[in-house]
């Protein structure tokens, strides 16, 4: 049955892979960026495709902007916008972090407030929050994200609770990709750099940290986006989803042993 789904930071990487293979499954599907810049971008690739997205400028830190949800009618939330930020978290200024989980935490909570208030007067409604095994494991000089994402994690974890005593259908499901070669990680993780070379803890390490960080990177990441927007589609369209989707599924069996190994 197609539904009407939305999905924020849709510009570029898994969102806009989401999109449009949402878009090709029949759904209605609502594509925010950003910028204006990346819905330009986006209209012009639904041409060259002959796909139909509705592209509009959403940045969810944006008050006025997250008010434009409410008269939607949604039947599916995929907040998928996100920063990412690194940098050892004994002198990474207090302040980066704030603002990434300004992002990844407060403005997607705030968004998905604003959305779940049409869905719980329907009795009807999907929301997917896409967080990360780095929610999972605790990631060393990346840890204003990794923490951001556990937040997320546990914010997707407890809300699904507690919709389900409300009792008004209303879904929650956490998405976690693994590593996937998006340009995400590697911003992610040269973001520090420029910092601490004016002087760091870490300073006669950084090289070491920086060809370390690349190595793993380089080995993970997945090539392509299929696996997990796979997921993300199969989250969307369950009646019951589940609480967790992960993929690649190695990079999720690695995750499970580093827990059961206490890593
Ligand atoms: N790639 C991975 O390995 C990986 C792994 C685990 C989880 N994830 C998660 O997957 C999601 C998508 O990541 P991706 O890899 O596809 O990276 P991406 O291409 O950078 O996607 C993130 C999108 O969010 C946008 N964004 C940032 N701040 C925003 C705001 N305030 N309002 C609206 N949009 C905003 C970004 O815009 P700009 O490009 O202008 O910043 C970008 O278009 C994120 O939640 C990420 O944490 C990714």
């Amino acid at each position: 049955m197609s539904k009407t789904i939305l999905i924020t930071g849709a510009g570029t990487g898994i969102g806009r892979d989401a999109a449009f293979a949402l878009a090709a499954r029949g759904h209605r599907v609502i594509a925010t960026t950003f910028s204006e810049a990346q819905a330009v971008l986006l209209r012009e690739e639904c041409l060259q495709r002959g796909q139909t997205l509705q592209v509009f400028k959403l940045d969810i830190t944006n008050a006025a902007e997250r008010e434009m949800l409410r008269p939607l009618e949604l039947d599916v939330l995929i907040n998928n916008a996100a920063l990412g930020d690194s940098g050892s978290l004994a002198e990474v200024a207090v302040e980066r972090i704030r603002s990434l989980f300004e992002v990844n935490l407060f403005s997607t909570l705030a968004l998905t407030q604003v959305a779940l208030r049409g869905m719980i007067a329907r009795e009807r409604g999907t929301i997917l929050f896409i967080s990360s095994i780095a929610g999972r494991i605790p990631m060393p000089f990346l840890m204003p994200y990794s923490m951001s994402k556990f937040a997320l994690s546990a914010a997707g974890a407890g809300l699904r609770a507690e919709m389900d005593q409300l009792g008004k259908n209303i879904q929650i499901a956490l998405i976690e990709p693994g590593a996937i070669h998006t340009g995400f990680n590697q911003s992610m993780t040269n973001n520090k750099y420029a910092w601490m070379a004016e002087g760091s803890y870490f300073s006669a390490q950084a090289d070491k940290i920086k060809a370390q960080e690349s190595r793993v990177f380089h080995l993970l990441e997945a090539r392509s986006t299929r696996s997990i927007v796979a997921k993300i589609i199969a989250a969307a369209e369950a009646r019951r989803p589940h609480l967790r989707y992960v993929a690649p599924w190695f990079q999720g069996l690695l995750v499970r042993l580093a827990r059961i190994f206490g890593v």
